[in-house]
């Protein structure tokens, strides 16, 4: 990764002091967490040539091999209460979708609540991370992580991973720092969102998700229950109805849904 590069490619941005890039870390949103405590201020990015502990939802690891993808973490310290906070996720995967169609030039569907799709197969993976001061009762800071397959050939994942990288689903490869200057302009205008007032970010969330109108399962913990996705509310919610005719809105956090026959 060529910090130069990116710099280059951001132009004038407030956050373009506060990039931080490094060879091979465990994880980079465990550094910006460090970092974060220490102090660093809000639109500071870490980004990594290489995880050997990438972390991913429900305590998965994010596959991470040298070179091949962009590893990438933001620290936000926006002043919200933590209900202003609920649709966080979906704008990210919305920011993410921006980010790829603008770098790469074809946009990613999201599988809910936040992996990015390619035909039928994972592209990118994010995970949101929150720090409340208990003392306040208010927010201390944001951790954005996520993690794009950049330009691994299918035999790079591990057998039976459903994934895919921006090499295999365009023919050729994509400049890792031009996506990382991309995500910093689509996560800025998200970030704006977030304080201003999500205005169209929940109805865009509603055009890219693929989930809407499947048939799924819910799973949470050990059990999994069969249902029709329905649609999304005001917070990303998944709207759900379960073959016993209950309708429920599943919130992310400890539930994962799958498709009724595979992945999606
Ligand atoms: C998931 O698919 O469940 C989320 C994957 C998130 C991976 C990214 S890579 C950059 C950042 N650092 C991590 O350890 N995880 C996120």
């Amino acid at each position: 990764m060529d910090k130069q590069k990116i710099l280059n490619a951001l132009g004038d941005h407030p956050w373009r002091d506060n990039l931080q890039i490094y060879d091979t870390v465990d994880s980079t949103n465990t550094l910006a967490r460090k970092l974060a405590s220490e102090g660093a201020p809000s639109g500071t990015v870490v980004v990594a040539d290489c995880q050997t502990a990438g972390r991913g939802r429900m305590g998965r690891s994010f596959v991470s091999i040298k070179g091949l993808g962009l590893y990438f973490s933001l620290i936000l310290r926006p002043k919200l209460p933590p209900d202003k906070l609920l649709h966080l996720t979906p704008m990210v995967a919305v920011a993410a979708c921006d980010a790829v169609e603008e770098a790469a030039g074809l946009r990613p569907q999201v599988k809910w609540i936040n992996d990015l799709i390619i035909n039928e197969r994972k592209l990118a993976g994010i995970l949101t991370e929150s720090s409340m001061n208990f003392e306040t009762g208010k927010l201390d800071y944001l951790i954005i992580g996520i993690g794009i397959n950049c330009q691994h050939e299918p035999e790079d994942f591990p057998q039976g991973l459903n994934a895919i990288s921006l090499k295999t689903a365009l023919g050729h490869g994509v400049s890792r720092e031009e996506l990382t200057a991309a995500l910093m302009r689509s996560l800025e205008k998200m970030q704006a969102a977030l304080v201003g007032g999500k205005g169209i970010w929940m109805e865009r969330y509603r055009e890219d998700c693929l989930t809407v109108g499947r048939r799924v399962k819910v799973i949470c913990r050990e059990t999994e229950t069969p249902a029709f996705a329905m649609g999304i509310d005001e917070n990303g919610g998944l709207l759900v109805r379960y073959d016993d005719g209950r309708e429920d809105v599943v919130s992310y956090g400890e539930v994962s849904v799958r498709g009724e026959q595979g992945y999606i």
